[in-house]
């Protein structure tokens, strides 16, 4: 089994970093062997989408100028990286009550019409398959339940379309909350932890 593990908050000692090594560890345990691609998106950024980009993915790769293949290779890469992949654990912090930029960026040069998803007599169709995600999520406040503030959460309701359109739809959401409430922080990563089933 290949593992990609994305990171997204620049902390070191990150919750959501800890977590998507810790849900890392417990698939290695179930499946020795696997092998993992760890991309912190903090360290090696995507940019963010220029013209220059739009206007490479829109021209045959054979007609593209060096600055549209340079654009469009990062996508390449992304995309790739992600075809390799068996399961993906995708780690972000709540920022402004939705993910972080680089993760957004990433996801901006993840989907692209016919490659990972098309058109087709149906509608929109997404092309990866049989992949399995864990998102690994930490947020200062409380969202899940019946909490007041789920109206607020941006990340797990825009994760999962966003993911489910390109085909991406085992999609298993974890989250370390509580990170800035004194009375839930010390507990809260080890309870995200635990309720990882892989
Ligand atoms: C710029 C910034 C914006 C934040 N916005 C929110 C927010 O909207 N809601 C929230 O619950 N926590 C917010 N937080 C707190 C973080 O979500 C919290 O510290 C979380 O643990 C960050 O993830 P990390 O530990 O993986 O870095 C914010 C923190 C920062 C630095």
């Amino acid at each position: 089994m290949h593992i990609l593990h994305i990171i997204s908050s620049p902390r070191s000692n990150s919750y959501s970093r800890q977590l998507g090594h810790q849900i890392v560890e417990k698939l290695l345990a179930a499946h020795p062997g696997s092998t993992v691609l760890e991309r912190d998106l903090t360290i090696h950024p995507l940019p963010h989408l220029e013209e220059v980009f739009v206007q490479g993915i829109f021209t045959p790769a054979e007609a593209r100028t060096p600055q549209q293949q340079t654009a469009v290779g990062h996508s390449d890469e992304v995309i790739d990286q992600v075809l390799a992949a068996d399961v993906l654990v995708i780690g972000s912090p709540m920022y402004n009550f939705s993910i972080s930029s680089s993760l957004k960026a990433w996801l901006d040069h993840l989907v692209r019409a016919g490659v990972t998803f098309s058109y087709g007599a149906n509608g929109p169709q997404g092309l990866l398959k049989g992949k399995k995600v864990y998102l690994a999520l930490a947020s200062g406040g409380v969202y899940s339940g019946a909490s007041p503030m789920a109206a607020y959460d941006f990340m797990a309701p825009y994760l999962k379309p966003v993911l489910g359109f390109i085909g991406l739809t085992d999609v298993e959401v974890v989250r370390v909350e509580g990170t800035s409430m004194p009375d839930l922080e010390p507990t809260a990563l080890a309870k995200a932890i635990e309720s990882v089933a892989v």
